[in-house]
This record gives C-alpha cells, sequence and structure tokens, in this order.
C-alpha cells in the first residue's frame, strides 16, 4: 500500500529502515509488560499551547498543514524537543477521514472545524463515496508517518489515531461542534438503519485508514471516541461498541493477512463511564480515561489485564507546579505504576503553560521511579 513516496523537495522516503527504537517504555506499557517507570505523554502534546506551533501554523490553512508531511513532521517532533515524552502523536485530524468520504471541512480560526454541506436526509449519504481508496486520498498522512518515524531517530514510538465512527458521524451531520448533539442523535432515533450503513461506511474506511498507518510505520494506534458522552448506555451499545470491537478485530486481522506489525491499540471513548467494561472487553490493550474516573475505581471494574491510560483533568495544569506534582503522585498511587501510560483526561488548551506541561512529565517520571524501588 505504502509504496515510494516522494516529499517536496526531499529525498524518497521509504516506510523501511526506520532508526532502532532506542525508548520502548510505553510500548512495553502498551503490551502489558513491566517497566522501569510510567510512561507519559498527552493528547494534543502537539498544539497551541506551544509558541513554536504557533509560529509553524501561523501563515497557513489548518487542513493545508495536515496535508504537508514536512509541516506535520516538524509539528509531531516540536514537543518532543522540550519535554521527554514516551511517545510521539502524528499531528493530523480526525476529520480528514470525512474529507476523504468526500466533503468538505474548513477550519475556521477561533471557531474550529465547519461543514460547509453537512448530512441533512437520509439520501445524503449517496453523496459519500461509498469506496475510498485511502491511499489516494489519504496517503498525506502516511506521508508524514514515514518521513516522521525517520526524523524521530528512535527516540520514541510514534502513534497513528483516527476518529471513531460515531464521532466522526457526529461531525458529518452536526457540521461542526455542538452542545447537544440534537441533530446527530435525531438520526439514531428517526434513522437507525440509515445511521448503522454510515457507521458501517466509516468503519471500512477507518480500519484501511489505521493499517495503512501501520504499513507507513505507525507503532501503536489510537482510536478517539470523543463524543461517547453524549450517548447513554444503551445508545452506546448499539452505535459505538459493535463498530469499536469490529475496528480493533478488522484491523488485526488485517495487519497478520498483510505481515504487517500487530501494535498495540488504545480506545478513548470520552465520557463513557458506564462502559468501562465493555471497553475493557473491546479488543484493544489499552483503554484511555477522561477525569471523571477514579483510578482505583477504573481498575477495580477493568481487572488486571488491561493498560490504563489518562486521566489527569487538563486543568489541573493551570494549578502550581507543586500542586501538579501532588496531584500526578496521587493519581499514580492510585493506577499503581505498571500497566499504565500516564496523560490527561482530554487535550491540552491553547492556553497552558508549556512550563507546566513540563512539571506533569517530570513528575510522572519522578514518583513512578520512587514507587517502583518501594514497592
Ligand atoms: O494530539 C496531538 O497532538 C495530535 C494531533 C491532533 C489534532 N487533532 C490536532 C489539532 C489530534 C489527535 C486531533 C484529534 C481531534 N480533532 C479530535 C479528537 C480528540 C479530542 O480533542 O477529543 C477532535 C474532536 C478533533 C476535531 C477538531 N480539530 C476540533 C474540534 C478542533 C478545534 C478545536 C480547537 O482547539 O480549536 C480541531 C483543530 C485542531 N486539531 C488543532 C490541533 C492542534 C487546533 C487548531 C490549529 O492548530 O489551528
Amino acid at each position: 500500500m505504502a509504496a515510494q513516496q516522494r516529499t517536496e523537495g526531499s529525498a524518497l522516503i521509504l516506510p523501511t529502515e526506520f532508526p532502532q527504537l532506542k525508548n520502548d517504555t510505553f510500548l512495553r506499557a502498551a503490551q502489558g509488560k513491566e517497566t522501569e517507570y510510567t510512561p507519559v505523554w498527552c493528547m494534543r502534546q502537539a498544539g497551541r499551547y506551544l509558541p513554536e506551533f504557533r509560529e509553524t501554523r501561523a501563515t497557513q490553512d489548518f487542513f493545508a498543514t495536515c496535508r504537508s508531511p514536512e509541516k506535520c513532521c516538524e509539528l509531531t517532533l516540536q514537543p518532543l524537543r522540550r519535554f521527554p515524552f514516551d511517545a510521539a502523536i502524528i499531528f493530523s485530524d480526525i476529520l480528514v477521514v470525512p474529507q476523504a468520504l468526500g466533503m468538505e471541512v474548513v477550519m475556521i480560526p477561533g471557531k474550529g472545524p465547519s461543514f460547509p454541506e453537512p448530512l441533512k436526509e437520509v439520501e445524503d449519504l449517496l453523496k459519500l463515496r461509498q469506496k475510498v481508496d485511502v491511499a489516494t486520498e489519504l496517503g498525506y498522512v502516511f506521508q508524514a508517518i514515514t518521513l516522521t518515524r525517520h526524523k524521530l531517530e528512535g527516540k520514541v514510538p510514534l502513534i497513528g489515531f483516527s476518529g471513531a465512527p460515531w464521532t466522526l458521524m457526529s461531525y458529518m451531520i452536526e457540521g461542526g461542534g455542538s452542545k447537544t448533539m440534537a441533530k446527530a442523535k435525531a438520526w439514531l432515533y428517526r434513522h437507525p438503519e440509515a445511521s448503522h450503513r454510515l457507521l458501517t461506511l466509516l468503519t471500512n474506511v477507518i480500519v484501511d485508514y489505521l493499517v495503512g498507518q501501520v504499513a507507513a510505520g505507525a507503532q501503536a494506534l489510537q482510536l478517539f471516541e470523543s463524543h461517547a458522552g453524549h450517548l447513554g448506555p444503551e445508545q452506546f451499545a448499539e452505535f459505538c461498541l459493535p463498530f469499536i470491537r469490529s475496528i480493533a478485530k478488522q484491523v488485526k486481522n488485517k495487519l497478520r493477512e498483510e505481515s504487517l506489525p500487530v501494535v498495540p491499540m488504545i480506545v478513548f471513548a470520552k465520557d463513557a463511564h458506564y462502559a468501562l467494561e465493555d471497553l475493557a472487553e473491546s479488543g484493544y490493550e489499552v483503554v484511555g480515561l477522561d477525569w471523571t474516573i477514579r483510578p482505583q475505581d477504573a481498575r477495580r471494574r477493568m481487572g488486571k489485564g488491561i493498560t490504563l491510560q489518562g486521566n489527569l483533568d487538563p486543568c489541573a495544569l493551570y494549578a502550581s507546579k507543586e500542586k501538579i506534582e501532588e496531584l500526578v503522585k496521587k493519581m499514580l498511587e492510585g493506577f499503581g505504576s505498571q500497566h499504565y501510560i500516564a496523560n490527561l483526561g482530554h487535550g491540552l488548551y491553547p492556553d497552558m503553560s508549556p512550563e507546566h506541561v513540563g512539571a506533569f512529565v517530570d513528575a510522572v517520571h519522578k514518583h513512578s521511579r520512587h514507587f517502583n524501588k518501594s514497592c
């Protein structure tokens, strides 16, 4: 799939002969193996809280940046130059998948993503591409991943990602962010069969997209079901869980069939506290948690076989560095330092202080080493 790739003005970049990985702590934790300390990364670690990010992004449209492998690579590497994160996540966006299905999406500065022509009627589904050649439509993401794997020089593993079907469906119907998701939820109640068709179409594209990311060099995958919290347990069971499960199963089968590495997969279903038990058994090695869940409760409800990721309230980074350290220590005591990947419970905000992000990372490393010694 990821054949020879030529990036702007640079040498041929191939998804082969990647530099050897020097820090596998994140991958070990994701695979449920013992680690010397707790690995840490942050959702939205490549983001506007970094002045160098704002500088690189300043002159260009958001999705034009997403389509430039060199820019994506640079933005992915920026946080790694400042902080000893244990993983990198490729700079891109979940909304490149609706674009691949033929929808227009623009990013309006200060407002967020916007679809000029969202899905309104069931008949609008026919306007979507029914089969997507991901190498053609999303090859630029694969190129960004391959380039970044080379430029990372094996420092840490690279995470690829996709939005999950319900979250993408909700954007495609709402046309942007929404407080209630009323339009998208109306589809679930009025047009359950068409909703299933749309979710299945998205699932098929997401599977190929994630497999393509591994072929390009991604060493782990995260699925973002960011809008799970708008659904209750029953709708989650019908419109999220089967598709989340199917994605893990199909991706792993295809990776095996294509003799690609069967990389660890993370599912992050924000605010799906009612579904923790189901998520623990949905075929993912790691479950990401938002901050509304107590670490001890998550461990009790999800058993020992699963690696947990999260879940400090991002707003805790507005506290003093001393307070951040105290909160991290408490979080580590709650999760335990093994089978655990430290992260925030959602992404970093643009007005957060890089210094406080550094304090968070340092506190995880310091206290998990202490914790390991005292056990
Ligand atoms: O985490 C990372 O550092 C990797 C890059 C990444 C971005 N978006 C870059 C981005 C990832 C993993 C995403 C995922 C994403 N995108 C999600 C799922 C995670 C979540 O936050 O729940 C969602 C819902 C989106 C859709 C999206 N993209 C929104 C709602 C916005 C606007 C919000 C805002 O902060 O303005 C974006 C834009 C976006 N995606 C930015 C970044 C760094 C900020 C805009 C910019 O750089 O100009």
